[in-house]
């Protein structure tokens, strides 16, 4: 990461945007606690991450990349661990689990074990995890790859809710159109550098990109301005 530097207001849909490999899960990966940065700092919710990252670890909730699931429990064993883990009551973990397994159309899974889940199944049950202690920041790395379109709806709704109550989202995707419709502001790294950080409004003005333009557009003019098109000499 080459110094960047950014503010998410609380409640904020923010999405984090770039190429494969600008640098997206890994900042995730230093913010969450998971990574430990050469240098920089960041507080989350009033809490310096460094010095008090059980504190931040408390109010966060995260997706990450790479599922952290354990393949050999079931569905309903890994959000019992994960409520469990958080600190909620025996009582309050089944509710949650019951209910998110239900909201998410995972309860004919629920006693399948992780190992046998499809891709989509295994996203599904990360997020549940992620929000099963009501975490006031959720970090979502490519929260929607891999769930079908009905999913994706009844994801997506959620999320748009969760922040209308104040939690704050910091996410990824490569779809820039749901991220269009989802996001209050972005944040479009490459190669380790902020390329640009606001409203689309404020991006197309500052950029000088036509009123219309779609963050798709946006996107492709300020990162792939210096990328040449290589072809393929064996296709005609
Ligand atoms: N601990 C580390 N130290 C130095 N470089 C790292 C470290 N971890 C990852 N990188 C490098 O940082 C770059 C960015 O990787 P990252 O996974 O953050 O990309 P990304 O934006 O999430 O891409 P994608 O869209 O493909 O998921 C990669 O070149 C990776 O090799
Ligand atoms: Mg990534």
């Amino acid at each position: 990461m080459d110094h960047i530097s950014f503010r998410v207001a609380r409640g904020r849909f923010f999405g984090f945007l770039g190429p494969n490999g600008a640098g997206k899960s890994t900042t995730i990966k230093m913010l969450t606690g998971l990574l430990r940065p050469t240098e920089g700092e960041a507080t989350i919710e009033g809490h310096p991450l460094e010095r008090e990252l059980l504190a931040v670890k408390r109010v966060i909730g995260v997706l990450p990349e790479e599922l952290p699931l354990y393949e050999r429990l079931t569905g309903e064993e890994y959000l019992h661990f994960a409520g469990r883990m958080y600190g909620l009551s025996r009582e309050e973990t089944r509710r949650r689990t019951d209910e998110l397994l239900a909201f998410l159309s995972l309860e004919e899974e629920r006693g399948k074990l992780i190992v046998d889940y499809s891709q989509g199944m295994r996203k599904k049950t990360a997020l549940a995890a992620a929000l099963i202690h009501s975490p006031r920041v959720l970090f979502l790395d490519e929260p929607l790859n891999g769930i079908d379109p009905i999913s994706g709806r009844v994801v997506t709704d959620l999320l748009r809710r969760l922040a209308q109550k104040g939690v704050t989202m910091f996410f990824t995707s490569h779809v820039l159109d749901v991220a269009e419709r989802l996001c209050d502001e972005v944040a479009i790294i490459d190669r380790g550098r902020l390329v640009a950080q606001g409203t689309l409004e404020q991006i197309r003005a500052q950029r000088e990109v036509g009123q219309d333009a779609t963050l798709e557009d946006v996107f492709l003019k300020l990162v792939a301005a210096d990328v040449r098109r290589e072809d393929l000499s064996w296709i005609g």
